[in-house]
């Protein structure tokens, strides 16, 4: 038997932060990245909180892939202050170490169960609808997803005025997360005709508005319907999960501090052609993979499609390749610089282990070997 569920109510549209005013909760905490404060966007956030009569208290020790120790910061808050809301402003970063924080404090003291409001200020992770947060330990170099039911947030709330502030290197590597997040999901060997009909949309939003966003921050009409992929895609990949490229891109993360939607974007062409087994040397033959149908629907959902299986694979894999070179986003790691070709080729093995024994492999439509992974990691340098 399998199972849909959406457990997050997700407020969107025009004065969707509204939704705040009306909150009646007496103390919250709002978890906010640092530039969601410097910025004095939490403004936006704590200025509601005071209409509504609710205290407040602003926890912004945030980092990137936010490591363990920041989790503990945060549950000690969370525990002093018993907010009877958590509320979450910023990246995935910021939501998914929230999403610890209210897990762990509730493991610690089971009295105390706050609500959890995500505010998703980049539009990539879909954090705010998942059941995922991504801790990094970097004493071991290891990028760890925890995965379960309660890490999904109570609400989210999806404004597009708060991410037009977003870089143009943030938007194209975030907007390329959610492509991966939609087209992993849908390949997934967990996939559904619920999460299918997420992934088709997100793509096809991907598609149409993705570069429009990346070339004009203040295209709100992009702006918008990127966040919505962004929480559609989160939707697909809740209920399929993913697969072999966030599996390695976890890796990349961790070893080298890879931003994660760059090196999902760098990824992403290597792995369709591994998965389809499909590579500009094909013929074309009378059996296919199973995913290739697939890859070819997500290939017409962008409007690529071509004469045959083979050409539409191959048509995939340019689109991909163009929009990474359309947002400047590298086409390999030494692309990126600053990483040493030395170190990247000893640390293969040890992330080629790492990323088979990640969660997100699991569901990868073709089951990997750890030579194979190791040829990946090589192919992408
Ligand atoms: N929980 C999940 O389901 C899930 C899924 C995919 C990825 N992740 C994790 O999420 C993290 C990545 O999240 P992300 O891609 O959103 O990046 P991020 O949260 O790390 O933010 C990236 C940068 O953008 C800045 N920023 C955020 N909002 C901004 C805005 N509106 N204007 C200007 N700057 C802004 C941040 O300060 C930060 O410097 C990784 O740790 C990744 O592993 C989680
Ligand atoms: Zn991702």
């Amino acid at each position: 038997m399998k199972n849909f569920e959406v457990k997050t109510k997700v407020c969107f549209g025009e004065s969707a932060l509204d939704r705040l005013k009306s909150l009646t909760y007496r103390r919250a905490l709002v978890v906010a990245d640092p530039f969601v404060v410097s910025s004095g966007m939490i403004r936006e956030v704590t200025g509601r909180l005071e209409q509504a009569g609710v205290s407040y208290e602003v926890f912004s020790d945030v980092v990137p892939d936010p490591p363990v120790e920041k989790v503990i910061g945060g549950v000690k808050a969370a525990l002093s202050y018993r907010a009877e809301c958590m509320i979450a402003i910023g990246g995935g970063s910021a939501i998914d170490l929230a999403k610890a924080v209210r897990k762990f404090a509730t493991e610690m003291d089971a009295t105390y169960t706050p609500w959890l409001i995500a505010i998703p200020t980049t539009s990539g992770t879909g954090s705010e609808v998942t059941s995922f947060a991504v801790i990094s330990d970097p004493a071991h170099e290891a990028k760890y997803p925890l995965a379960e039911e309660s890490l999904i947030p109570d609400e989210a709330i999806l404004d597009e005025e708060l991410v037009k502030s977003v870089p143009a290197t943030v938007t194209a590597d975030t907007g390329m997360d959610v492509m991966t997040h939609a087209i992993e999901a849908y390949v997934s060997t967990n996939n559904n005709e619920f999460s299918a009909a997420l992934a088709e949309k997100a793509v096809e939003i991907c598609g149409q508005f993705l570069l429009r966003s990346y070339n004009d921050n203040h295209d709100t009409h992009a702006r918008r319907k990127m966040h919505i992929a962004s929480c559609l895609a989160g939707l697909a990949f809740n209920s399929a999960s993913l697969g072999l490229n966030h599996g390695m891109a976890h890796q990349l993360g961790a070893q080298f501090h890879i931003p994660h939607g760059k090196a999902n974007a760098i990824l992403l062409p290597f792995i369709i052609e591994y998965n389809s087994e499909i590579d500009k040397h094909s013929r074309s033959r009378s059996v296919y993979a199973p995913c290739v149908r697939k890859y070819c629907n997500m290939a017409r959902t962008l409007g690529v499609f071509n004469l045959n299986e083979i050409t539409t694979v191959r048509a995939l894999v340019s689109y991909i390749q163009f929009m990474n070179k359309e947002m400047n986003i590298p086409l390999s790691i030494s692309d990126i610089g600053g990483i040493s070709e030395g170190e990247y080729m000893e640390a293969i093995e040890s992330m080629a282990e790492a990323a088979l024994a990640d969660a997100c492999t699991a569901t990868n439509p073709r089951v990997p070997t750890k030579r194979e992974v190791m040829e990946l990691y090589k192919k992408i340098w």
